[in-house]
């Protein structure tokens, strides 16, 4: 029976149409809402830029929101995300941005995909243990959850890593399109369904009362046998329903139908969360996923920086960032409990440790989102913001330049350059913003002016580096026309104790790089080299990043194929001599590799003998 729903923050203008959920569904389908061309152009002055959250966040309780607009966020940048090829975290890393996504206030973290590798279940467990036991003060914890195959080792090393959170939860997947069963699995559907069904079950029987169950390829699964394996594994105990569009497939209004329909033909989805999980194969992530949330679903799954396999996953600044923007509007009230000003730290964090580089025309996060440079918008900016400005860039946690008027020099102090940062989007403080500091005074003594590039590279190389293993001391080099280039690099390490080494090569960063693996000793490759200068004239401050490859040991299995790959690291340096900037950036990925695995057990691989 359909209803019509009206929502009391919703101008009255704007009504809901609502398909057929039982009474004691708190879950309303707004595919159907259309606002009339007539009811748009009766918005209010007011409402023409994003709204300030308004409700609190309803209680948790895993298959069930007490409050029908609110759409559960549950971002996987360190699962989804991480598995990206060169987006290797280490686990200090994880935590931190694990630490970051609780300050946002993600509802669930899926912290990792614990079979994949011992450091994976490590790291997912030290998160679970710090983060899932950390409650905010609005009595906010995230879910820690962890990926797992419908296999009982990946359940058991999901639970094992996930157990110590306040709320745990297990994520247990199979594929369910005819492609993936034939070739992948070679499984028949009835084989498929009693996988899934015991899988979760066993899940459950473990004592987790949270579990998630998606059937992998759903955007391209026959629709019956959807419907038949989602009731089962309902059944079964699954308490949230994740309907994936593993391939980008899919198009808004087909996946917004295809939540639609298991909202009205699968049985039991009265009694479970409907979730959504779109990859940007064809740029439609974002759009998918609103339109699954307008269709019923009330848990959506995203990344920072929309990082992830592929062309990656629906972001989560452009999700959250719709409903805050057009949610009381267009999107029938759904809201969410994201604290929106700390999305630039959590995308500047995690574009530094994953080293993957965001778009400067990307939405929400990208260098030129708020960017005004033509004449035209200038102009209009200038006589009123709203003009070309959809968003207040305060709302996101960066704050305008031209409203500040500090501009940093050789005389400016440790307070003027916090708040800088501050203005930028990050929050740097104690050692870090000493050693910072220390940097910026020698930039500033070369420099007249330190722009707002040079301080973010700053920023990338003092702040956002793996622990230090091995650190840079010096290092010289001799090159030109005349013969081949010669470098002496002299390291320290994470004891005090130096090592210096030479090396001839075919240029000056041949030459260190040669130098640096006489003392590292582990065999790698240098996959990508590439340099920038960040500001314009001679005295720019270079930024360069290396990706590379270590040996056999830094493995993991990949969620979606079994397969066993090789990890890949990358490191970033900055510095207004070109060399020193390069031989920083693979001293940085080399210190990441080996921080990825055990300390002690890299220390017994990187030789130590004075060269
Ligand atoms: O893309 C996908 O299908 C997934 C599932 C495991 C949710 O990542």
């Amino acid at each position: 029976m359909a209803t019509l729903f009206t929502n009391p923050n919703v101008s009255a203008t704007h009504t809901t149409h609502i398909s057929s959920f039982s009474s004691n569904n708190p879950i309303p389908s707004l595919f159907h809402l259309k606002p009339s061309i007539h009811s748009q152009k009766l918005v209010p002055f007011t409402a023409i830029i994003c709204s300030l959250s308004r409700s609190r966040r309803p209680e948790y309780i895993p298959n069930r929101i007490p409050d029908p607009a609110y759409v559960r966020i549950f971002d996987t940048t360190l699962r989804d995300g991480e598995q990206s090829p060169g987006a290797t975290m280490t686990s200090k890393e994880k935590l931190d941005v694990a630490h970051q996504l609780a300050k946002l206030g993600v509802d669930i973290i899926e912290a990792g995909f614990p079979a994949a590798s011992k450091d994976d279940l490590e790291a997912v467990k030290m998160i679970a243990q710090e983060v899932g036991n950390i409650v905010d003060q609005d009595g906010h914890v995230p879910v820690i959850c962890g990926l797992a195959r419908c296999h009982k080792k990946d359940i058991d090393a999901a639970w094992e890593a996930v157990k110590h959170a306040k709320r745990p939860r297990i994520h247990t997947f199979i594929a369910t399109s005819e492609i993936h069963m034939k070739y992948k699995l070679k499984k028949s559907k009835e084989e498929v369904i009693e996988t899934a069904r015991s899988m979760v079950r066993y899940a459950r029987s473990l004592g987790c009362n949270d579990v998630e169950f998606s059937p992998e390829d759903a955007g391209r699964s026959d629709r019956e046998f959807l419907y038949q394996i989602l009731g089962e594994v309902i059944k079964a105990g699954a308490t949230t329903l994740n309907i994936p569009d593993t391939v980008g497939y899919n198009v808004p209004d087909e996946f917004g139908q295809l939540i639609a329909d298991i909202g009205a033909n699968t049985p039991g989805i009265e009694n479970v969360i409907i979730s959504t999980h779109c990859q940007n194969d064809l740029g439609l992530s974002t759009a998918n996923t609103l339109a699954g949330a307008c269709a019923g679903a009330r848990q959506v799954e995203v990344t920072i920086n929309g990082i992830g396999e592929r062309a990656g996953n629906a972001s989560l600044e452009e999700v959250v960032m719709a409903f805050k923007c057009r949610g009381e509007q267009v999107l029938g009230g759904l809201y969410t409990g994201i604290n929106t000003r700390h999305i630039v730290m959590a995308s500047k964090m995690v574009e530094e440790y994953s080293g993957l580089h965001v778009q400067p025309h990307k939405a929400i996060v990208g260098a030129n989102a708020f960017a005004h440079e033509s004449g035209i918008h200038q102009d209009g900016m200038l006589k009123h913001k709203q003009t070309y400005e959809i968003i207040s860039p305060e709302d996101i946690g960066l704050f305008r330049s031209n409203e500040s008027g500090i501009v940093l020099g050789k005389l400016s102090g440790r307070h003027a350059l916090k708040a800088r940062l501050m203005e930028l989007g990050y929050e740097v403080d104690g050692t870090e913003l000493d050693d910072l500091f220390w940097r910026f005074k020698d930039v500033a003594e070369k420099k007249k002016i330190t722009t707002d590039d040079d301080l973010i590279a700053l920023v990338s190389d003092v702040v956002f580096q793996p622990q230090v293993v091995w650190k840079l001391g010096d290092v010289q080099v001799t090159c030109g026309t005349l013969g081949l280039s010669t470098a002496t690099v002299r390291l320290i390490d994470a004891d005090g104790e130096e090592r210096v080494a030479c090396s001839v090569g075919t240029g000056p960063v041949d030459s260190a790089y040669k130098a640096v693996d006489l003392i590292v000793k582990l065999p790698v490759t240098l996959l990508e080299y590439s340099m920038n200068a960040v500001t314009e004239g001679i005295d720019a401050i270079a930024t360069t990043r290396v990706l590379i490859r270590g040996d056999n040991i830094h493995t993991s299995t990949k969620a979606s194929t079994g397969e066993t790959f090789h990890r890949t690291f990358s490191g970033t340096g900055a510095g207004m001599d070109i060399v020193v900037s390069s031989v920083r950036a693979y001293i940085n990925a080399l210190n990441k590799m080996l921080g990825f695995k055990n300390q002690s057990e890299s220390k017994a691989h990187a030789g130590k003998s004075q060269i």
